[in-house]
């Protein structure tokens, strides 16, 4: 329960409340992400909060210094527990973010689990963003137990790309959720194949017996 995130990629709000709502009593962590946010950015935050739960803002941030700065700012008002950047974003973007007082943790996209990589690149791109200081890094359950090595068990790693069986669309660097943990994973993060599922509340269950 505690290292299981579902991602909301959802439009409709209704959909939303309806899968916290299924997937409650194994989910204390809530991805929102554009597809939600851009519509329903107030109402979303309301009600994860009015459910006790924690929210995961996935805006992948990257832009200037001072622009990622006062969004990090924004994110801390609405109360969200983490956020994203990119590490693209470079240096100076990064430590922006970091600087900002009593803010949400803060997550960097290493290369998307959509793309191809080689286990160098990220591990790469994961140590040049904990030198700047943030929390952890998105990145593959591919590369888990290399970023663990290199940036040490502290530095957070949180993986999407979590499937049971080969995956039937973009994502491309998987594994199964059993895997991501054995090799240290902090947090998995669960989409489609709960939030499509005939019954996200049974999905979410099974991706939960596994986490624990
Ligand atoms: O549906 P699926 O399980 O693939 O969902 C994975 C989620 O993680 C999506 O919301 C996607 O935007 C997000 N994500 C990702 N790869 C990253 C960063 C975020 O798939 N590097």
């Amino acid at each position: 329960m505690k290292n299981l995130i579902l991602a909301l990629d959802v439009y409709d709000l209704k959909k939303a409340e309806k899968l916290i709502e299924a997937t409650s009593p194994y989910i204390d962590i809530f991805k929102v992400g554009p597809i939600l946010f851009l519509q329903y950015a107030k109402e979303i935050i309301k009600i994860l909060k009015d459910n006790g739960k924690k929210i995961f803002l996935d805006l992948k941030f990257h832009d200037i210094p001072a622009t990622v700065k006062r969004s990090v700012e924004a994110a801390r008002e609405l109360g969200v527990y983490s956020l994203t950047v990119h590490s693209l974003g470079g240096h100076d973007m990064l430590k922006a973010a970091v600087e900002v007082e009593n803010r949400p943790k803060i997550w960097a996209v290493t290369v998307l689990t959509s793309q191809a990589a080689t286990l160098d690149e990220v591990t790469k791109k994961a140590n040049f963003a904990k030198s700047c200081g943030v929390d952890g890094v998105i990145a593959s359950p591919l590369e888990i137990s290399s970023i663990k090595k290199e940036c040490g068990k502290c530095f957070q790693v949180v993986t999407p790309g979590i499937r049971f069986s080969n995956a039937n669309d973009d994502q491309k660097r998987i594994a199964t959720p059993q895997a991501a943990l054995n090799d240290g994973a902090d947090f998995l993060v669960v989409g489609r194949p709960i939030i499509e599922s005939t019954n996200p509340s049974e999905a979410a269950k099974m991706f939960c017996d596994k986490t624990f």
